[in-house]
């Protein structure tokens, strides 16, 4: 053959074969990207796609240059870099992140824009760290006070949730990072975790607990999801046929890989037929110990791939679950617009303190100690550990690698200077870890003594304390064991205030607590976790350089027995012989206490301002599927501030118990100047309004006359509308 003849067929050959290439084409459909890919593929590579290959990775197909996904915890930072196969850090001195604010937070700014923020900038350091996958977010709904992990959920309320999680998951994946959403579900205590199966009624479980996964899912097409590690209906959720298959991939017709809760998968049989697309593990064996080979080992490997071949499972169930993970690796780890990310940059560290500051609750603020005038004061003591102690360090698998820690009382002495005395008052145990019954007894007497003896000098106190990420104190595995603050706090804080009445109390954590020194002190601020500008955010907050705007996203109850489910026993938590009953059943959070009259100590939605607001009426429009609230804020005090208006509906009786009020919208006004007012439109669309009906198993909308209520929280309502719904 000629020289120009070879080369003619050589380039035709190279046409076809980049022609058929289809799957590696940026630009052809996903769809047929995962067609080409899957048709290329032996059955073994079909397999090796659908479980780890090290503690945070699955394989892709080398072959044919399919890349493996990269993942990584989650949820409010990228987690520091482990080891290939063991839970050792990896001692890289490149792994230091942001560590931003606990999701409790962000749901405590009812800002959604500053949760398309925080999406956009977390998911730029997944990438920054060649990530692809983001273990996160969560929005297990917070039933118990007790629960170890609240902090990375978004509260007790599938509203507030869902509406918060669908920013952060569209900004994040529009970087081409994927978000796992946790823990599908049911997963709303670390009590017995691996062992509970949860026992609730169709309707708790509709309208609460898969409500606002179930808005991810259809408004923010979240692609990947984590399975839990409890279970419902006696299956565990990693693999529940019915939750999995049923619900999450007919009903609600995603498209997303499903992947273990690591450890969470129990059985080849279920793994395969149960919804479970891949398989990621605690050990290398899946379950319980290490070994060299363990991947070949797990459920969906080596035993998956027996079945397949024997025939006792059809290729279509292999074929199923290799297409949702092809899908997934193109949307990110082989997507070509997948951002490059950065990590600690300045505008990350913005976007840090921001959802800080706004996330802040201020709960009480007698005679308006708060914003702290400075000069009024010449001693200004500090107490409590929380002043000093990183708090993002702890809590299990959230733990972060920070560079930047500002400590509370590290950005009080900037702000303050040498006005600012401190004295840690309590202590918690060295290690991060210690239990509560570790205690030194004659320590802590010591530091309460000596911050007691302090206080007579001063003539303003900071405590600063609450919960810390210590085992029961906020933290993966294990519930809080009490309501109550730990480590004498309670009493310290009693004592100062009897010494100085000027007495301010800051507290950190994911859950409500007990506060029977409220009628005590001056002013009380809760800040969640705040992460790396955790000092800045706060002291911003007290000196009055922003003006607090964060809500409650959970009810604060006087007493634990007034929780809706305590009255009801062990059986109603933490589970008695390994089965929970959710006896409470829809009546989670404030829909108790507002539908019971029990009266919370602060309710939810609440917190308080510097500035005041006022509402004029609200007035109501029905457009086509939506209901359209508008009311016009004023701010009527003296400095800038923002608000956040809440929309409850109280529906007509009908066939079934209704809460008596049920958050259907909300919004935050921009930062108003004094005087300023802001109009605000709220559009609920109808099918909000509507109950889950136990008998027809669906959503049923009640006609007749809906209220609307237009409020500053939950129990503060400033004006009604009545809308008609036909
Ligand atoms: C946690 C997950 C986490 C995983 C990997 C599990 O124990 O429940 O939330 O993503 O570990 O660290």
């Amino acid at each position: 053959m000629k020289r120009t003849t070879i080369l003619a067929v050589l380039m035709a050959m190279a046409a076809m074969t980049a022609q058929a290439q289809t799957y590696l084409d940026p630009n052809a459909p996903l769809e047929e990207r995962v067609k080409d890919a899957l048709s290329r593929m032996t059955t073994h590579e079909k397999i090796q796609l659908l479980h780890a290959q090290s503690k945070f990775t699955s394989a892709g197909v080398p072959r044919l240059g399919i890349r493996q996904l990269n993942m990584d915890d989650g949820p409010h930072g990228v987690r520091e870099e482990l080891e290939w196969n063991t839970w050792s850090p990896a001692k890289w001195t490149n792994d230091y992140i942001v560590a931003f604010p606990s999701l409790t937070c962000l749901a405590a700014t009812w800002n959604r824009d500053m949760s398309t923020a925080y999406g956009n900038a977390v998911s730029e350091e997944f990438a920054f760290r060649g990530k692809d996958i983001m273990l996160g977010p969560g929005v297990n709904i917070q039933r118990t006070p007790l629960n170890g992990r609240a902090f990375e959920y978004m509260g007790e309320d599938p509203y507030l949730a869902g509406e918060i999680v669908v920013p952060y998951i569209k900004a994040a994946q529009a970087n081409g990072i994927a978000c796992c959403l946790k823990h599908f579900v049911l997963n709303d205590q670390e009590t017995n975790r691996f062992g509970v199966n949860v026992n609730v009624s169709d309707r708790a479980m509709r309208e609460i607990y898969l409500r606002p996964f179930q808005k991810a899912v259809e408004k923010a097409h979240v692609y990947t999801i984590m399975g839990s590690y409890n279970m419902w209906k006696g299956v565990h959720c990693c693999h529940n046929d019915e939750l999995l298959n049923g619900i999450l991939k007919k009903e609600w017709n995603w498209d997303g890989a499903l992947i273990s809760d690591w450890g969470g998968t129990t059985n080849t049989m279920e793994a395969a037929l149960g919804g479970l697309d891949i398989e990621m593990g605690t050990y290398t064996d899946g379950k319980t110990k290490e070994s060299e080979f363990g991947y070949e080992n797990y459920y969906l490997a080596n035993p998956f791939e027996k079945l397949i071949e024997e025939g006792t499972v059809p290729m279509s169930v292999l074929d199923e679950k290799a297409s949702r993970v092809l899908r997934t690796i193109f949307r990110t780890a082989m997507n070509p617009k997948k951002v490059i990310g950065s990590q600690c940059s300045e505008n990350h560290y913005d976007v840090c303190r921001e959802i800080g500051e706004e996330g802040i609750v201020l709960l009480k603020n007698d005679k308006n100690i708060l914003p702290l005038d400075a000069s009024k004061y010449k001693k200004i003591l500090v107490v409590g550990e929380n002043a000093t102690r990183s708090l993002t360090q702890g809590g299990g698998s959230s733990e972060l690698k920070t560079l930047r820690d500002i400590s509370p009382l590290e950005a009080l002495q900037t702000m303050y200077g040498d006005k600012i005395d401190h004295a840690q008052g309590y202590y918690s145990g060295r290690a991060i870890y210690d239990r509560v019954d570790r205690i030194d007894p004659e320590k802590q007497a010591f530091l309460k003594a000596e911050a007691l003896e302090k206080a007579k000098e001063a003539d303003l106190i900071i405590f600063i304390g609450g919960l810390n990420k210590n085992t029961r104190q906020d933290c993966e595995n294990g519930d809080r064991e009490s309501y109550n603050l730990s480590y004498g706090q309670n009493e310290l804080i009693s004592e100062l205030a009897k010494i100085q009445k000027n007495i301010v109390v800051v507290t950190f954590g994911g859950n409500p607590y007990a506060m029977p020194w409220l009628n005590q002190v001056a002013a009380l601020t809760h800040c969640w976790y705040l992460g790396s500008e955790s000092g800045t955010s706060l002291v911003n907050v007290l000196s009055g350089k922003v003006c607090p705007s964060g809500k409650l996203p959970v009810t604060f109850a006087t007493r634990y027995e007034d929780y809706p489910y305590v009255k009801f026993g062990k059986e109603a938590y933490p589970g008695v012989d390994n089965q929970v009953y959710y006896k409470e059943g829809i009546f989670v959070g404030y829909r108790h206490f507002v539908t019971n009259n029990v009266k919370p100590l602060f309710p939810f939605g609440f917190g308080l301002s510097y500035t005041t607001f006022a509402y004029n009426k609200p007035i109501s429009t029905v457009a086509n599927h939506n209901i359209i609230i508008q009311t016009t804020v004023t701010n009527t005090g003296k400095v800038a501030g923002k608000e956040i208006v809440q929309v409850y509906a109280t529906a007509p009786k009908g066939s079934v118990e209704r809460p008596t009020k049920e958050l259907k919208g909300f919004a935050k006004t921009k930062l108003l100047q004094p005087g300023e007012s802001e109009t605000l439109r709220i559009t609920i669309p109808k099918e909000e309004l509507s109950y889950y009906d136990e008998t027809k198993h669906g959503w049923t909308l009640t006609e007749g006359t809906y209220t609307l209520n237009v409020g500053a929280n939950v129990n503060d309502i400033k004006g009604k509308v009545n809308v008609e719904v036909k």
